[in-house]
């Protein structure tokens, strides 16, 4: 499998808080299976320091010394949306894509959508850089109107679950959430999101195979394996599933 939202990089955000314990959490995942990582620090979410890419690959040359390629560490970032995304990842380059290619994290504030999203994300893609929207079901607006989030889709966005959703560390508002945005085809990517070695957890295994019983064998492996891969890989995905808009449900159905 191939993880490519992590934060395994010590003392650049909320992540891991040593070298040692970087070590760990991808000790972990090469367990559990995986065999590439994708470090994806916070970047310009006005909480956590944005560090430049040349410290942040450092870092990653650090932590794949000592890991000798078990699991490969390659850099990206989570970059936090505003207005600026495309000066800051295609103009100043302070906000790195996926391993170096054309792909690009990023995530929503937790409320909402901020009105207007579609302008900047389709600029990026005029810039020949795919927007993958991470943990789109913990969104409060997209978990009420999944709807929105196929909107955006049919734009020509990714999707990307965290592992956490769909095992509901989250509760059960995010796991109904992600269950509808599986069974719509709006997610194409299944992530750890891992931050630490206490409750954020590394590791895929367990969620994908939980996600396997909803959408079946195929399109589970190919969101933790083939995909995330092609992203690493500067690759169009190999597999897309469908988007279908997502149904209201009547309220006559919720006591049926
Ligand atoms: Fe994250």
């Amino acid at each position: 499998m191939v993880d490519i939202h992590s934060h395994i990089l010590h003392q650049v955000d909320d992540g891991s808080h040593s070298l040692d314990e970087s070590i760990e959490m991808c000790r972990a995942s090469a367990d559990d299976g995986i065999r590439v990582m994708v470090a994806t620090p916070h970047a310009h979410d006005g909480k956590h320091t944005t560090h430049n890419p040349e410290l942040l690959n450092q870092k990653v040359t650090e932590l794949n010394n000592q890991l000798r390629g078990i699991p490969k560490i390659v850099l990206g970032c989570e970059l936090r949306f505003t207005h600026e995304i495309v000066k800051q990842i295609c103009e100043t380059h302070t906000a790195p894509t996926i391993a170096g290619g054309p792909y690009a994290l990023i995530e929503f504030p937790h409320a909402m959508v901020p009105p207007g999203s579609e302008r900047p994300l389709f600029e990026l893609m005029s810039n020949r850089i795919t927007p993958i929207i991470a943990h789109p079901e913990r969104n409060a607006m997209l978990m009420d109107e999944p709807n929105r989030f196929y909107e955006l889709i049919s734009l020509g966005v990714l999707g990307q679950m965290d592992t956490g959703s769909i095992t509901g560390q989250f509760g059960k508002k995010v796991q109904k959430a992600a269950r509808v945005m599986l069974e719509n085809g709006l997610i194409h990517f299944i992530a750890s999101d891992c931050h630490n070695t206490r409750n954020r957890l590394p590791g895929m295994s367990a969620a994908v195979a939980l996600t396997a019983k909803i959408v079946g064998e195929e399109y589970a492996r190919a969101m933790a394996d083939d995909n995330p891969a092609a992203v690493v890989e500067g690759r169009p995905i190999p597999t897309c599933p469908t988007a279908t808009l997502p149904q209201k449900k009547r309220k006559w159905l919720l006591f049926g």
